[in-house]
């Protein structure tokens, strides 16, 4: 994981390395530093804690000066989150300094190998490893930094995107990549390196994304140089224009981005279908789908492979798909996945989803099922993301950038993406009536609205999360479609209360989880009009039973689980296909407000990052 940037050209760079990390900060955000070099001096800042408290350092430590640098925001992988284990790191010589995002595997051997020639080491960290072998075989070969970082990254196993520079070359700096995301931003006459293009996009519209296993040498007033890593060979570069403006990545007036994301959601949402969905026609239209129907609809089953909150996403495609399409569908948590030597043929197709395109056990899975001869279709956000090339084709979500580290907007609109490619599929295959289908064309074209209606309850379940503020723990039941919207509503108030929460099928909770309830438990349970809505009454009684309190998500004008519950939170009615669009909104303000009033970072929570690049 982590965040990195640098900067090249003939302003201050502080500034915007300094910004830079603040935006990239979802990346992981335990200790953060810099490198600031003016030609003469490295001025060198780091610290444990977020970039304000190393901004704060910087003030009191150096001198803000330098056209030349680079700075990293950390998750921590080898070593605690200290001083001395935050990026950048120096070199034995001082002449190099390095940042990374990755994880190089077989530093123990090399750090041997080193400390027998002589090294010395400060830190814990693999990167500090790096950053003198690259050292090493620049003495030895007697070569230049470029050189010198091909060579040695030839040595190494893991993953990574570096930024490193050299004090006797004071207007070049060598970056890259295999496994974490490096983007370059091209200015005139100066140069932004990026784990994102967040960073740089005030900056300039144009970008390089490095491709895997290949690494820039980027000199001031120069064009940028792209080799292979492995053969040292050129390549072309490939200047793509940027699609993110400066307001997308700013909290426009809400005090934190989760809050701005889940308000987002009704817009996000229409622009997920924007085009693609032509209801009134009864028309789907899903570029990357088109050319690669008979492969779906031939399939003897799709694979869909996630992690976290997109592997809910996830679990509700598996109804939709098997409801509608009638193709048999597996869930797979892709590190599991990919570790299981599991059967998969070219009859398969993979699905694979990720909102920020660089989850590294999703992209294993990808990797091993493309191996293997399945197709494999992605459905990302981040535009240009690694998944989204990985794959052999694919749908974005659109849902602009993701920055609360809880994901929100990211679910709801990769429900809309599947719940689109299951009607198509559906449609065409002939397993759902002509009526069927455009019934729920139209109510999908309409979910918006009822997004923003169930928004607007956000003031009763603020009141309700003042009650249920200092629990702890928490049990969430749904079942069908709503068995997933349980995981993801628990998930949700875990990551960011802290607050221990279990979601369950509503039915499998006689079967361990009913042993928990007593008078203190709050059990959050999701009603609303369904197949199974006598069923979930049931469980409601059994809860009631044994004084569970019940936390009902209802549909509007909802009587018989009202009377039951002792909290309610009113959705719009809606199919029961499309209601986790619905139903999961509640369950996000209500985590979101418990964990505001425990003084918790919504944004940030402990020990999470937003892009997990580790396996
Ligand atoms: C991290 C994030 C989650 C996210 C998961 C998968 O754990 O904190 O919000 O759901 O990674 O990420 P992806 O980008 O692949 O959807």
């Amino acid at each position: 994981m982590c965040g990195i940037v640098g900067y090249i050209g003939n302003r201050e760079a502080y500034p915007i390395i300094i910004n830079g990390l603040k935006r990239l900060e979802y990346r992981g955000y335990d200790s953060a530093g810099i490198a600031l070099y003016d030609g003469k001096t490295i001025q060198l800042c780091k610290t444990k804690g977020k970039v304000a408290d190393l901004e704060a350092n910087v003030e009191k430590e150096i001198c803000k000066t330098g056209n030349l640098g680079i700075g990293h925001t950390r998750w921590a992988t080898h070593g605690v989150p200290n001083d001395v284990n935050s990026h950048p790191h120096y070199s034995n010589s001082g002449d190099l300094v390095i940042i990374h995002n990755g994880i190089i595997e077989n530093y123990t051997s090399i750090k041997k190998e080193l400390i027998n020639r002589g090294y010395t080491f400060s830190s814990d960290t693999d990167t500090e490893v790096l950053v003198n072998l690259i050292e090493d075989v620049k003495k030895k070969e007697n070569v230049k930094l470029g050189k010198a970082v091909q060579i040695a990254l030839n040595q190494v196993v893991g993953a990574y995107a570096i930024a490193i520079f050299d004090k006797n070359k004071p207007d070049e700096i060598v970056v890259a990549k295999l496994g974490s995301p490096l983007a370059i931003g091209i200015g005139d006459d100066e140069f932004f390196i990026a784990s994102d293009a967040s960073p740089f996009i005030e900056f300039t519209n144009n970008a390089i994304y490095l491709e895997d296993e290949e690494m820039a040498i980027i000199r001031k007033g120069r064009d940028i140089e792209i080799r292979k890593i492995k053969d040292d060979s050129i390549v072309a570069p490939y200047v793509q224009e940027l699609q993110l403006n400066l307001e997308q990545i700013e909290k426009g007036g809400y005090d934190y981005f989760m809050l701005k994301e889940i308000y987002e959601q009704p817009s996000v949402i229409k622009d997920t279908f924007r085009g693609r969905l032509l209801a009134d026609k009864g028309i789907i239209r899903l570029g990357g789908l088109e050319d690669y129907i008979e492969k779906f609809i031939n399939a003897d089953r799709i694979i869909i492979v996630a992690c976290g909150t997109s592997w809910h996403a996830g679990l509700v495609a598996e109804y939709i798909f098997e409801d509608w399409a009638r193709i048999p569908v597996e869930v797979e948590y892709a590190s599991e996945f990919r570790y299981r030597n599991p059967v998969i043929t070219e009859k398969d197709v993979v699905i694979a989803i990720s909102q920020s395109g660089e989850t590294a056990d999703t992209l294993a899975a990808i990797k091993l099922a493309k191996e293997k001869g399945a197709f494999v279709y992605g459905i990302c956000n981040v535009v240009g993301s690694t998944i989204s090339r990985a794959t052999h084709s694919g749908t974005y979500t659109h849902a602009g950038p993701e920055i609360g580290v809880a994901s929100t907007k990211a679910f709801t609109t990769q429900i809309t993406v599947l719940t689109m490619i299951a009607l198509k599929l559906a449609r065409v295959k002939g397993t759902i009536s002509q009526s069927d289908y455009m019934l729920h064309l139209r109510e999908l074209d309409i979910i918006p609205s009822k997004v923003a209606k169930a928004l607007k309850k956000n003031d009763e379940i603020e009141e309700i999360a003042k009650v249920f503020k200092d629990a702890t723990n928490f049990l969430y039941l749904g079942r069908g479609y709503n068995f997933p919207v349980a995981l993801e509503g628990a998930l949700k108030l875990k990551e960011i209360s802290y607050i221990h929460a279990e979601g369950y099928p509503a039915a499998e909770m006689k079967h361990g989880p009913i042993a928990l309830i007593d008078e203190q438990m709050p059990i959050v349970v999701i009603a609303v009009n369904s197949n199974h809505y006598d069923k979930v009454v049931s469980n409601i009684q059994e809860i009631k039973s044994r004084k569970g309190i019940i936390i009902a998500v209802v549909t509007e004008g909802d009587t018989v689980v009202r009377e039951l519950a002792d909290y309610i939170m009113e959705v719009p009615n809606t199919p029961e296909t499309l209601s986790p669009l619905v139903t999961t909104i509640p369950l996000q303000l209500l985590s979101y407000h418990i964990a505001l009033m425990l003084d918790r970072n919504v944004d940030q929570p402990r020990n999470l990052a937003k892009a997990v690049t580790v396996e």
